[in-house]
């Protein structure tokens, strides 16, 4: 009789202790909120774990194995650009080589090439595209993200990408909480730069309302907002979405795996588009995984000067004078280049209507998201 009530209270006291170590470890990790059940510990595991594995987009290739520009050799104009802002953004970039159409051999175009239909210049981009993903593929590189040679993005772009990635890990339902890429392990492409982007028939969206960065409806440019969102609904709101249509490949990341499905589907079958119109139909026609993010987390950006030094794709244009300018970025880094370029930390939104006018971008945080199940309907998808 006595050692049985011992043992109570011995076990009572166990149980209390136990009971004081979940308390105080819950406290220690989340900040307060307290919980008592035992599975508490094993999702604060797997929430260190996550944010571990998150913490590797903070990278120097915010956590893609590489990161590749596509440019050319004597455009040095535009390399000095993306290298200072690559720069200014703790980014490590390689050059790929542009090719010019006229320097493809003939019996190298694809197959069903129609020169009369198609601009020539979109020859060497497709090939330039191809050239990269051959990399990819020959030296058998994971994960890798794709950048043309005249792109800008916003000075968050790392907590951007955090958010986005929280988005499309439950766009994937990524169980793991220690994929191999820190984005999830089922994606193929994530299209992250473009100049016009839909999605349809995807059925969750991951919303992230509130986030400072999402640039006015109004500066948005061509690109065509989701049809299931009214745009009074779309202020202060970026959507990551799956199944994504897409034009433009000014920033586009992929695995491995897809690198060699895209290079078997543009280099050994026939065709007869340009390559973002051909990334888009893998896309649509679900040969692809495809997920981005909108508004677009890169987009274009032009340096003050004519525009007849703007385009390497067009040559045609009139030389007309142009202030420097930023598509629908707002905290933009290349706008910012005088700001952040004696290591400040303070930056301007390029948008007088947006508020903070001014951050510490370090400091600014993106708000969590979270999924919404949406009915959607087929949009408009115009460059
Ligand atoms: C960044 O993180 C990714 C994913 O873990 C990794 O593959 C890559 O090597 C890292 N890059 C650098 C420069 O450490
Ligand atoms: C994750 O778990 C859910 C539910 O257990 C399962 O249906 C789904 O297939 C899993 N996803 C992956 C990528 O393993």
């Amino acid at each position: 009789m006595r050692s049985r009530q011992t043992s109570v209270i011995i076990l009572t006291f166990l149980a209390g202790l136990i009971l004081w170590r979940v308390l105080d470890f819950s406290d220690a990790i989340d900040g307060g909120m307290t919980s008592t059940s035992a599975t508490t510990i094993a999702d604060d595991e797997s929430e260190w774990e996550i944010e571990k594995s998150l913490g590797e987009i903070s990278n120097a290739t915010l956590g893609f194995e590489r990161v590749f520009a596509i440019g050319f050799e004597d455009r040095m104009d535009k390399r000095d650009a993306m290298t200072i802002g690559a720069s200014l953004s703790g980014m490590k970039l390689e050059w790929i080589e542009g090719v010019r159409w006229k320097d493809i051999n003939e019996k190298a175009y694809p197959a069903g090439w129609d020169k009369r239909r198609n601009n020539p210049a979109e020859l060497g981009a497709w090939r330039a595209h191809l050239n990269v993903l051959q990399k990819i593929v020959a030296d058998g590189i994971s994960t890798a993200l794709i950048f043309e040679d005249d792109i800008d993005w916003d000075v968050t772009i790392r907590a951007q990408l955090i958010e986005f990635s929280r988005g499309a890990r439950a766009l994937q339902n990524t169980n793991s909480s220690s994929p191999h890429s820190p984005y999830g392990d089922d994606w193929e492409v994530l299209w992250l730069g473009a100049c016009a982007m839909r999605t349809r028939d995807a059925s969750y969206v991951y919303q992230i309302p509130d986030d400072p960065t999402v640039p006015p409806f109004k500066h948005r440019g061509e690109m065509i907002y989701p049809p299931f969102v009214k745009p009074s609904e779309m202020h202060k709101t970026r959507f990551v979405l799956e199944r994504v249509e897409a034009l433009c490949t000014l920033a586009y990341a992929v695995t491995y795996e897809s690198a060699r499905s895209i290079l078997a589907s543009l280099s050994l079958q026939p065709t007869n588009m340009a390559f973002d119109v051909s990334m888009n139909h893998l896309c649509m026609n679900k040969d692809l995984r495809c997920l981005g993010s909108y508004p677009v987390l890169f987009n274009t950006w032009r340096k003050e000067g004519t525009n007849a030094h703007d385009s390497d794709i067009h040559d045609d244009w009139e030389d007309v004078w142009h202030e420097k300018w930023s598509k629908g970025i707002t905290y933009s880094t290349m706008l910012n280049v005088w700001n952040l370029i004696g290591g400040g930390k303070t930056v301007q939104a390029q948008y007088p209507e947006v508020s903070p006018q001014w951050i510490e971008f370090e400091k600014l945080e993106i708000p969590r998201g979270k999924l919404e199940t949406y009915e959607l309907t087929l949009g408009e998808l115009t460059a």
